[in-house]
């Protein structure tokens, strides 16, 4: 018997939509190995420190859209008016046929660059890369309702650890890594990450990089202790992770949220430092941690910059900054092209 119409648009979309999306995981319960090892490690040494990829469960992610918004967090609102200033010019400048974005997140910004490239008729394909596994999916249900012949092929994974999980690419392609994120990395790690993300390039391809700038410290550190408390609540937020899926017992309010510039590195240090004398029990690690814990989000000179992505075997093609020169995009390429 035939279906009735009601039931075969849907089937038609859903066969569509299949044709244009592909998702990969990579996850698959090595997580929770990578959690208990990352905190094994990160919080049995003198300086504490956690990835920041542990931040982004449901409410991280969350809470840091929230963060985002915030009037003391210039980095985003910066990078994204330097996008719409210069997507057009950057789409022409490499002809890309697809975008891939490492820590892709809402991919709200990138959305800036995607007109640029569908306007410009070349773009065929993306591909987001994100350890939130809902994150990739919902963007690759919005993107290709908003980009009609836009093909998505999500990647959930680790950039740490997959980045060899990106397909090949079809044409020129542009590598994004926006928001800052590179900073998170500290100076050796940096330049072995750069180099993996250079061996993704071909001779046309070009690395997009959003990077914050060394700027004045106040500056600096009210965007990462918000007077409304989001990044305090974001930053004490691992603790719940580590709760939940460590079997901790961390009561997050004993933690204060301390953002600090290091003159002499040149990066903020994000600490939770506790209130008063206290020792915890991590169950699952069997681990007892007198605690205070923090990450680091380096702010780069050209200078700096420069020097790392030349270390990787890259170098700038364009420069990009606004008039305050808070944050500079860049595209870069393989030297040895
Ligand atoms: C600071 S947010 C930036 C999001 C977005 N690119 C932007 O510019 O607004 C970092 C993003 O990278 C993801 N992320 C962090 N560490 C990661 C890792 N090791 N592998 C894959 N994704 C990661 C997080 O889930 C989050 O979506």
């Amino acid at each position: 018997m035939a279906s009735p119409p009601t039931r075969a648009i849907p089937a038609a979309a859903a066969k569509a939509a299949a044709a244009t999306i592909r998702i990969d995981s990579h996850l698959d319960g090595g997580e929770e190995r990578s959690l208990a090892d990352d905190v094994l490690d990160g919080l049995t040494r003198p300086f504490k420190e956690l990835p920041p990829k542990h931040f982004y469960d449901a409410r991280g992610a969350e809470l840091f859209d929230r963060i985002c918004e915030l009037p003391e967090y210039y980095p985003t609102r910066t990078e994204r008016s330097i996008l719409e200033q210069r997507a057009v010019e950057i789409a022409e400048a490499t002809g890309a046929v697809e975008l891939v974005e490492l820590g892709s997140g809402t991919a709200a910004k990138t959305r800036v660059l995607l007109d640029a490239l569908h306007a410009a008729g070349t773009l065929k394909r993306y591909v987001p890369l994100d350890v939130t596994e809902a994150m990739v999916r919902d963007c690759a249900r919005e993107l290709t309702a908003e980009y009609p012949g836009l093909r998505v092929h999500g990647v959930i994974g680790d950039f740490e650890r997959h980045l060899d999980q990106v397909p090949e690419a079809d044409g020129p392609r542009i590598v994004a890594f926006l928001g800052g994120t590179i900073g998170n990395f500290p100076p050796g790690s940096r330049r072995r990450f750069l180099r993996q993300i250079a061996r993704l390039l071909g001779p046309q391809d070009h690395l997009l990089m959003g990077t914050d700038l060394v700027k004045d410290p106040g500056v600096l550190e009210a965007a990462y202790d918000d007077s409304a408390g989001v990044t305090a609540e974001f930053n004490r937020n691992v603790l719940r992770v580590l709760n939940r899926e460590l079997e901790a017992d961390f009561d997050p309010e004993d933690f204060e949220h301390v953002a600090l510039f290091d003159r002499e590195h040149e990066w903020i240090e994000m600490r939770l430092r506790a209130r008063r004398e206290l020792t915890h029990t991590i169950r699952r690690l069997d681990l007892e941690v007198r605690f205070e814990a923090g990450e680091i989000s380096a702010k780069f000179t050209p200078e700096r910059l420069t020097g790392d992505l030349a270390a990787a075997g890259l170098e700038i093609a364009t420069w990009m900054t606004d008039s305050e020169e808070l944050f500079a995009l860049t595209l870069s390429r393989r030297s040895d092209r």
